[in-house]
């Protein structure tokens, strides 16, 4: 697939149809280095994106298929979707709000996963435009969830809006929503990236660092217990730049089957919006990903699910071929009155934004 946009305007292009019928459109926004990403409007999908790396050769980054067909299949695993109206788990499906019982879909062990099963927000058309200016050039998706879709209270407004500056090789993706009704909200991107290149073998060599002294601990489903636990002396420890593959083994004998936990930011200096969540670098191409975030956690997965499902150009995804940096509010949050309120009240804006800046490194532990 043809990468770059030399400048020119946001591209669009019919992607395909879904099952039902309903027309995807995808659209490229880039700067004139090449840099540049694909969005498709189901889901709110980051479909690719495309990075240098130290000698300024672009590749597509993230897992993902050629078609719409590929997004409707098992093999799907959220892969660049937006994930919501709550990403991760809620416990059991369900919570109280105000008084009143909730029931959502149980589609993880016994638990609530990203949103639910037919209509969460990965699954549904978006409405998309996109937008230029001589500081580069961004698409807004909008949706509308209607009163009670996968069970959610409230009509929920959504956009998300991912922008590429002319001048910088970061991609910004932020959130807004607005409800009429009280109602939970927590919303992610679950790109799945391999720095190598999507369908290169395995993430284990990547480096990564957390700006987190602490995490979530979880019961066997990861529904977090409460607790908020240092990461010292555990194999959560990434405080310091950490190849992935150096402790992965003894995580993988864990409920968890591998990394898959909530890390808890290390709190942002009082006049910065955003806080440095996460470094990740890729000793073989050089690439290196700094990850920014205004939210208070971020769930690092290390793709222990991936099952060799054929990918983009019929390329193999295979175990732990890629990783997510989902930033987000804690799991189950709504069940947690202790945890950041994920709770959305009408006239208030729920705001999130995420930034992923790249660049090179010239040797493995350089992580500046
Ligand atoms: C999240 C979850 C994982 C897994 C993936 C999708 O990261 O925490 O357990 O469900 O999504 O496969």
């Amino acid at each position: 697939m043809a990468s770059g946009t030399s400048g020119a305007e946001p591209k669009v292009e019919t992607f395909g149809k879904t099952k039902a019928g309903e027309t995807v459109e995808i659209y490229t926004i880039g700067n004139e280095s090449g840099f540049a990403a694909r969005i498709m409007t189901r889901g709110a999908t980051l479909v690719n994106l495309y990075v240098p790396d130290r000698d300024g050769k672009l590749a597509d980054v993230l897992l993902g298929f050629d078609n719409v067909s590929g997004y409707e299949s098992e093999g799907n695993q959220y892969f660049g979707c937006t994930t919501g109206r709550v990403c991760n788990r809620i416990a059991r499906g369900k919570f109280s709000l105000d008084g009143k019982d909730y029931t959502l879909a149980i589609n993880n062990d016994a638990n609530h996963l990203h949103g639910g099963v037919e209509r969460s927000l990965d699954k549904v058309v978006w409405k998309a435009k996109a937008f230029s200016s001589d500081k580069g050039q961004s698409v807004r998706l909008t949706y509308t969830s209607p009163d009670g879709e996968e069970g959610y209270p409230g009509n929920l407004e959504i956009t998300v809006a991912f922008f590429i500056p002319a001048d910088r090789n970061t991609l910004n993706i932020s959130y807004k929503a607005t409800t009429d009704a009280r109602t939970p909200v927590n919303l992610t991107n679950h790109a799945y990236f391999n720095l190598s290149g999507e369908g290169s073998e395995t993430v284990l060599n990547h480096r990564l660092r957390l700006n987190a002294d602490h995490y979530t601990p979880t019961d066997d489903t990861l529904i977090p217990t409460g607790e908020i636990a240092p990461v010292e002396g555990t194999d959560l420890d990434f405080r310091t730049l950490h190849r992935i593959g150096a402790r992965i083994k003894s995580v993988g004998e864990t409920a968890a089957i591998g990394y898959d936990h909530n890390f808890v930011l290390n709190e942002r200096a009082e006049d910065a919006e955003m806080t440095l969540a996460a470094v990740l670098v890729d000793p073989a191409s050089g690439r290196r990903m700094r990850v920014m975030t205004t939210e208070p956690g971020i769930q690092f997965y290390s793709g222990n699910f991936l099952m060799g499902q054929e990918g983009k150009g019929l390329k193999t995804y295979a175990h732990r071929s890629a990783l997510c940096l989902e930033t987000q509010h804690y799991p189950d949050s709504v069940n947690h009155p202790d945890f950041p309120s994920t709770i959305l009240n009408p006239g208030d804006v729920y705001e999130s934004k995420t930034s992923y800046n790249f660049g090179v490194v010239e040797s493995q532990d350089n992580d500046k």
